[in-house]
């Protein structure tokens, strides 16, 4: 059974989420009309946004699926993302927008989509369902951001702490309990 002592804090609910999923699907279906779009997932944070936001996007368009790490400690600003999964699609040609589950040191992100220009797409956007600002160390903006939240540490809605709570309908601050602080 889940322990809802695990969550300090809902912070976004359902119906928040679904709210901030219509507006960013509604405001991608403007910017992408008649263009050629590939909604790119990135594994595996993004599955809740992606599949809501997939919904929300009345246009024609494909998707695939990628799973990167980022190398060294995460708080470099520079280096390279390991590829665990790569595309099946040939990006050339194709206006795509990156689905992350939240944009945080920005490392991760700013490495991809170095790399994934080097593929020369048309275009290449990003859309981070959660933003935290405060923590930002690459030189990095979303296009398209959901939420800005503060600097704690959500799960919920695809977002993970050691692989747990993915399945949360609602983002929560996790209690500091969970990982050993009081
Ligand atoms: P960064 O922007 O390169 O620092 O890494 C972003 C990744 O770190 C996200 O895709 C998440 O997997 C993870 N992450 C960052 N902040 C949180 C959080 O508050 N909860 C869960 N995962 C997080
Ligand atoms: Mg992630």
């Amino acid at each position: 059974m889940l322990n809802s002592s695990d969550i300090k804090e809902v912070l976004l609910s359902e119906e928040e989420i679904k709210e901030i999923v219509k507006r960013l699907g509604e405001q991608i279906t403007k910017d992408y009309e008649g263009k050629n779009l590939l909604v790119v997932s990135i594994l595996k944070g993004s599955i809740m946004i992606m599949a809501d936001l997939l919904r929300e996007i009345k246009l024609d368009c494909k998707i695939d699926f990628m799973a990167v790490s980022s190398y060294g400690s995460g708080t470099r600003t520079s280096g390279s993302v390991k590829i665990i999964k790569d595309l099946s699609i040939d990006l050339s040609g194709y206006d795509i927008l990156l689905v992350e589950d939240i944009l945080d040191s920005g490392v991760t992100l700013s490495n991809l989509k170095e790399l994934l220009m080097l593929r020369k797409p048309a275009s290449l956007k990003i859309c981070a369902f959660l933003d935290k600002p405060d923590r930002r160390k690459a030189d990095i903006v979303a296009d398209y951001t959901g939420a800005s939240i503060p600097d704690e540490f959500v799960v919920g809605y695809g977002l993970d702490y050691d692989e747990k709570y993915r399945n949360l309908p609602y983002v929560g601050i996790l209690s500091p309990s969970v990982y050993g602080e009081n």
